[in-house]
């Protein structure tokens, strides 16, 4: 049988928790979300995120930049961020326009308010195995697993796709010595040799590629967990919207073979915002622990 990884589930148990625990907080913690120009998708995730943030109680502040802002601009609104003590968290919607040098405008935000786990400093922090921000997408899949007692401990995990947002931070997450951890990570990409023959030995296989339906039956070995972070947006005209959401694994066809596979959507997707939530309460709390350790 297989089991069918419910992300929807498992972020509104999160979700229910922080409400909680935000409401014994003494402040209302606060999230700046920037979003420069209008990428559809990049418009549809921020309203997401302030949707969540209102259910929770967290205040959240928008800021809209047109995309022909300039890159001192934006620095400008993230500085200003940074100053206010308001702001617990900031996110960067990715990807910038053209023109934007993304890592120069992540490293302007200060690490102790990166959410997404995107500062350099946040990102050795991981890498080492130091308490710090987990980018959102990565820290929801090992989430995932753990709620459904998905065993990763000496398990081989074949990630495919070495991106900083998904595939390299989930590989050091996976690779620590610690619960829910523990597993050894084959990081496969573009050049990788021999993809299939590395991904049918996965005890676990992690796609994020961007591709829709690259996972094919034949790369899968039987019994093996597949975990699909893709999100896209194919044509489909019998659709109102015009498109639909698919996965980077052709769902139909793998699934059989799995003992637990992710949906698309409904699996890993609404995780993400279940852990920027989780990561900007973190935020609020160790702020106001240097505020009240200085007091
Ligand atoms: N674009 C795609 N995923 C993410 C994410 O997790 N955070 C941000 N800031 N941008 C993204």
């Amino acid at each position: 049988m297989t089991q069918l990884i419910d992300g929807v589930k498992v972020k509104a148990d999160i979700l229910s928790e922080l409400k909680n625990q935000v409401a014994e907080l003494p402040g209302k913690p606060g999230l700046a979300v920037i979003l420069v120009g209008d990428n559809p998708a990049s418009k549809a995730y921020i309203g997401m995120k302030k949707k969540a943030c209102d259910d929770l109680g967290i205040q959240s502040f928008e800021f809209l930049l047109p995309k022909t802002a300039s890159e001192s601009e934006l620095m400008g609104v993230i500085d200003a961020c940074n100053e206010n003590p308001e702001v617990n968290g900031i996110l960067l919607q990715m990807p910038l326009p053209k023109g934007f040098d993304e890592q120069k405008m992540l490293d302007r935000i200060s690490p102790d308010k990166d959410v997404d786990g995107f500062h350099p400093v946040n990102v050795g922090k991981l890498l080492i195995g130091l308490e710090t921000f987990k980018s959102c997408t990565p820290y929801g899949v090992a989430h995932l697993m753990q709620a459904h007692n998905i065993e990763t401990e000496g398990k081989h995990v074949v990630i495919i796709g070495r991106s900083n947002i998904v595939g390299k931070p989930m590989a050091a997450i996976l690779v620590q010595n610690e619960l829910g951890a523990n597993a050894t990570v084959t990081i496969c990409h573009s050049r990788t040799k021999n993809l299939t023959s590395i991904t049918k030995q996965a005890d676990i296989i992690i796609a994020a590629i961007g591709k829709p339906h690259f996972v094919t039956a034949d790369m899968v070995g039987e019994g093996a967990v597949v975990i699909d972070v893709g999100i896209n947006r194919v044509d489909d005209p019998s659709d109102p919207r015009g498109y639909k959401l698919v996965g980077d694994v052709d769902f139909d066809a793998v699934k059989g073979k799995t003992s637990a596979i992710t949906p698309v959507p409904g699996g890993v997707g609404p995780m993400t915002i279940a852990m920027l939530m989780t990561n900007t309460v973190s935020a609020y709390q160790r702020q106001q622990s240097v505020v009240s350790q200085h007091q």
